[in-house]
């Protein structure tokens, strides 16, 4: 008699307490309505707070201190090997680099360097376990560039000494690869500007009339320059000596590209070549992935938190051009950018046939940027927190 009485009291302990409990559920939805079902849709102000807040972190901060450490000890980092891997996965050798690669010295066949396989004269060894030499002034450059790699806007300002020049230009062009550049003869007005800007190598030889002859700063990034290193002498400076070349930095490794070509720039090419300032990339990077976020969640409605896994983050950089057109905001008084833009009756490349684009930028965010930066510069995160006053930004199509 006893156990059944417990358990039937145990039963209506339970009904008790589930009623109480719904009965509280259901007075806390009368008193606040809607709360507990469905959350009201974000608004747009807290949506730009989340973009901004995802934007200013940085998934490769890690990776990087362990890749400079590395180095530092005389170590190939191992995200050497796996961006090698990533890059052939992509194809973006054969596609991308394709015409960054030019003829050797004949010496029996037109043969070109493979990225992998060539037995040139890189002056790097070529296994893991080799150890490096890093030299102090390697050291020194390593170190100071990884410190500088912080957010600080202000470096906008410092652009102009920091690409030792005297004052601010008062015109710049810079000249983007699109075929679109085919549709017009700018070249005499490219040449015009105080100061013309290039990206990634493009050939000019034979295109004059379209994209003009001058040449003040040749910018690229350092994907490209590592090709470049494994020619002789670094050979990689289509637009003659003394044309300082511009570089940023895609993986730690690639400052010993740096060093190799920086020793054979001063002898045989005289090209200057300067890592640009890592608080520049920062605040490239960060405002590209704020655009490339909202591009994200508007086009596929997803979380912006699953950006990271869709653009394969720590891969992700900006493009030459957009480095380009922040350096020219930061030292001249008016910037003109031409070859720019896709068109569905140009090629993709003025100077080559190369059709796919890559995934390894998001030009669509970079497109939206660039419109903002012509049109109303004020609403461009990051770039107002410097307080800087962003010149006229002109695209010519
Ligand atoms: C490149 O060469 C210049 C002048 O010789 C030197 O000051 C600079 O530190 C070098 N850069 C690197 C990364 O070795
Ligand atoms: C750009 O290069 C041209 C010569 O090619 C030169 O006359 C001009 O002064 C340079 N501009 C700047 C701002 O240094
Ligand atoms: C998002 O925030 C930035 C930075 O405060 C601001 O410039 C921009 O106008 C905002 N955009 C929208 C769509 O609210």
């Amino acid at each position: 008699m006893k156990r059944p009485l417990r358990r039937s009291f145990a039963v209506l302990l339970l009904v008790v307490l589930v009623g109480a409990a719904s009965f509280s559920a259901a007075l806390r939805r009368a008193v606040a309505p809607a709360r507990e079902e469905a959350p009201p849709p974000l608004d747009a102000a807290r949506l730009n707070a989340t973009l901004l807040r995802l934007a200013a972190a940085d998934p490769s901060e890690a990776l990087l201190r362990r890749d400079v450490d590395e180095l530092l000890e005389g170590r190939l980092p191992a995200s050497a090997a796996r961006a090698r891997a990533w890059r052939r996965d992509r194809l973006v050798h054969p596609l991308h680099l394709h015409h960054h690669r030019f003829p050797l010295p004949r010496r029996g066949g037109g043969r070109y360097p493979d990225d992998d396989h060539d037995v040139l004269l890189h002056p790097l060894p070529r296994h893991d376990q080799q150890q490096l030499h890093i030299d102090p002034a390697l050291r020194r450059a390593l170190r100071s560039w990884h410190r500088l790699r912080r957010y600080d806007p202000a470096v906008l300002g410092s652009l102009p000494s920091l690409l030792s020049l005297p004052r601010r230009v008062p015109t710049c062009a810079i000249v983007g690869n699109s075929g679109i550049l085919l549709r017009a003869n700018h070249g005499a007005l490219i040449d015009s500007h105080d100061a013309v800007f290039r990206l990634n190598n493009a050939r000019i030889a034979g295109y004059a009339a379209h994209v003009g002859t001058k040449t003040n700063f040749s910018f690229i990034n350092s994907n490209i320059l590592h090709l470049c290193a494994r020619r002789p002498a670094c050979f990689c400076h289509p637009y003659g000596h003394g044309v300082p070349i511009l570089l940023y930095i895609c993986q730690a490794a690639h400052f010993l590209d740096v060093a190799a070509c920086n020793a054979t720039s001063s002898s045989r090419h005289g090209s200057p070549i300067s890592v640009t300032d890592a608080r520049l990339d920062v605040l490239c990077a960060r405002i590209v992935k704020y655009y490339s976020l909202r591009r994200f969640v508007t086009a596929t409605g997803r979380a912006a938190e699953e950006w990271d896994r869709a653009h394969d983050a720590a891969m992700f950089h900006y493009s030459s051009g957009m480095q380009a057109i922040m350096v020219a905001v930061g030292v001249c008084d008016r910037v003109s950018v031409f070859g720019f833009g896709k068109s569905s009756d140009a090629k993709h490349h003025y100077h080559s046939n190369q059709k796919a684009e890559l995934d390894l930028h998001d030009y669509e965010a970079e497109y939206a940027f660039y419109h903002d930066l012509a049109e109303q510069p004020q609403v461009v995160p990051f770039l107002k927190d410097a307080g800087f006053a962003v010149p006229p930004v002109v695209f010519y199509h």
